[in-house]
């Protein structure tokens, strides 16, 4: 079956979709990707290099997650989208991908508990479902985190509101959409899984109530913005940052068909198998379930090369794939899918490092006039 695929001309990731009002020529995604380098939370212009070298024409490029609020940050360098500079600086970041041809979503996020009260307003507490700290992280040391504090049920639509402003603001900065960020143990996450939410009011308890919040932000985020602009990434088997579910597999169900309703353009999904962040592992769930429960564009991410890749568009399994690492490394990587040409390693140590070059725009495009004559 693999080389079947192989043989397909043009491969299945590069052929057209329609992706509700958006004309993709291509099924090759960037996924977001945070990198550290926007110092005191504005995006910075070496960001404008960085996403045009990956920008190609009719592509999905999802830019690095953002922060919605002034207490939705939990990491150095991270950008947000709340204040007037902060989207002015977005502007020539887009438009150098709309130069290009590319179709440019916005990541928006709130960190929830994954947070330090020094990233905090005035040294405040993370907020969080609950006042519960993180036990267990595979990515940081977990000293790191401060104990966060539950929100009041009064203050969950202040939140969000937070998510309303910031898509607007990025409709504003030029962006094609935002894509919510559910997923990896963040701020929505800690509200659907119950190993986190431990909450008795309406926010809290049944899968209902724990993915009311989540909605209540897709529901606004579409009034705002309108649903063929809107996304979501969800990781329901996921256990980052101590988020984990019971019955994961029912959460991803339940939200796949739940977001129906809203009509928004695609639903994200990290594969199963995504143990950390960035290393995967055999397992044996998939999610089909979802992908079936679900109406609109279903774009899978985590550990695809490019036979899986293929594999995945044609029989069905999804109509997108992110890749993460390897479009890191290869900022042509739809063109090097096309001619099935080797790739770049990328370098874990410059993932998150400040420098505005090294590991960030200085991955070498595939010379493709040579490559052509040697194969
Ligand atoms: C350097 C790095 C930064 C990441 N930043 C984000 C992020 O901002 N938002 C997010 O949802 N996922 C983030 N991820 C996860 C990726 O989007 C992706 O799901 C993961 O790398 C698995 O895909 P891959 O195997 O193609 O790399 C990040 C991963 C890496 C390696």
């Amino acid at each position: 079956m693999g080389q079947e695929i192989e043989s397909q001309n043009p491969p299945p990731l590069l052929t057209a979709y329609q992706m509700g009002k958006f004309e993709l020529s291509h099924r090759i995604v960037l996924a977001p990707l945070t990198r550290f380098r926007s110092f005191g939370t504005i995006p910075q212009p070496h960001a404008i290099l960085y996403y045009s070298q990956r920008a190609s024409k009719g592509g999905l490029l999802i830019a690095e997650a953002t922060g919605v609020s002034d207490t939705a940050q939990g990491y150095p360098n991270t950008p947000g989208i709340w204040t007037k500079e902060q989207v002015e600086a977005w502007k020539p970041i887009v438009a150098a991908v709309h130069e290009k041809g590319g179709i440019f979503f916005c990541q928006i996020w709130h960190v929830g508990r994954v947070s330090n009260c020094a990233f905090q307003p005035n040294g405040q507490a993370p907020i969080s479902s609950t006042d519960k700290r993180i036990k267990i992280s595979n990515e940081v040391d977990i000293s790191t985190f401060s104990t966060p504090r539950r929100l009041k049920i009064e203050e969950i639509p202040l939140v969000v509101n937070d998510f309303r402003v910031a898509a607007r603001n990025a409709i504003e900065a030029g962006f094609d959409g935002v894509e919510i960020h559910g997923a990896h143990g963040y701020l929505l996450d800690q509200f659907m899984k119950d190993q986190v939410n431990d909450r008795t009011d309406e926010y809290g308890g049944s899968l209902e109530n724990r993915c009311r919040f989540a909605l209540e932000v897709v529901e606004a985020v579409a009034d705002e913005i309108g649903a063929d602009r809107v996304g979501i990434r969800l990781s329901p088997f996921a256990d980052y940052s101590d988020s984990r579910d019971s019955n994961p597999e029912a959460l991803g169900v339940y939200m796949a068909s739940a977001l129906n309703k809203y009509r928004i353009s695609y639903c994200h999904m990290v594969e199963p198998r995504m143990i950390t962040v960035g290393e995967r592992m055999e397992v044996p769930h998939n999610l089909l379930p979802m992908r079936k429960a679900f109406n609109g564009t279903f774009i899978v991410v985590g550990g695809y090369n490019r036979e899986e890749g293929n594999r995945a568009i044609s029989s069905g399994y999804a109509d997108l794939v992110a890749y993460g690492r390897m479009f890191l490394a290869n900022p042509d990587l739809p063109r090097r899918f096309e001619l099935n040409a080797p790739f770049n390693k990328y370098n874990r140590n410059t993932f998150y490092i400040p420098d505005p070059v090294i590991g960030y725009t200085d991955y070498p495009f595939l010379d493709a006039v040579s490559y052509t004559a040697k194969s």
